[in-house]
């Protein structure tokens, strides 16, 4: 399968919210039932990801198969915590690819992407939040090597 991953454009706008509205319903359905499926294309959402795309400290890299575009990896550079004597740090903030299209390395390909991203911006460390339970996804991240920092607990009253 060829697979092409270039920067996404404003013209990709709209298909980068589609799929980032399958990541929101698939989270939705199988995890977390307060997530906001209107988000994605709110007034809101929509500067999210058009400023992803746009700014210089953003980025969108999305895989195209026959012309498709069938995943997306977005994020950006991100302000870090004062007490930590941290480098330049990125954020991979989402990222989705359909599930046919799984498991055949594009999700890899976007990362190594971002990673040259990363250090054209001279990032000295990159981070992700995954949903708890969404161990796939975290297998992935550490596959990239990613390791565990925090562990982020919730309690309802
Ligand atoms: C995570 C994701 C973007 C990786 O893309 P990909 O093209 O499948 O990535 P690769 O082919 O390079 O790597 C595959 C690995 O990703 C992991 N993976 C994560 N989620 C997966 C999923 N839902 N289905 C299959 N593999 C998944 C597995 O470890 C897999 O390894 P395997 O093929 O040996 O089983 C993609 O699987 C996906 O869209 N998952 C659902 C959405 C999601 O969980 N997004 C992350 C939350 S922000």
């Amino acid at each position: 399968m060829d697979v092409d991953i270039r920067k996404a454009t404003i013209n990709d706008l709209v298909r980068v919210q589609e799929l980032n509205l399958k990541l929101f319903e698939k989270e939705y359905e199988e995890w977390d039932s307060l997530l906001d499926l209107n988000w994605t294309f709110s007034e809101v959402g929509t500067k999210y990801f058009a400023d992803r795309i746009s700014v210089d400290e953003g980025f969108v890299f999305v895989a195209l198969v026959n012309n498709e575009i069938v995943g997306y990896l977005c994020g950006g550079l991100t302000k870090a915590e004062e007490y930590r004597k941290l480098p330049v740090v990125a954020e991979l903030e989402n990222t989705f690819v359909l599930e046919k299209f799984r498991s055949s390395g594009i999700g890899g390909k976007m990362y190594a992407k971002f990673i040259e991203w990363c250090k054209a911006k001279n990032v000295g460390k990159v981070r992700v939040e995954a949903t708890a339970q969404n161990e796939l996804a975290i297998n992935f991240y550490r596959n990239n090597g990613f390791r565990d920092y925090t562990l982020v607990l919730e309690s309802d009253l």
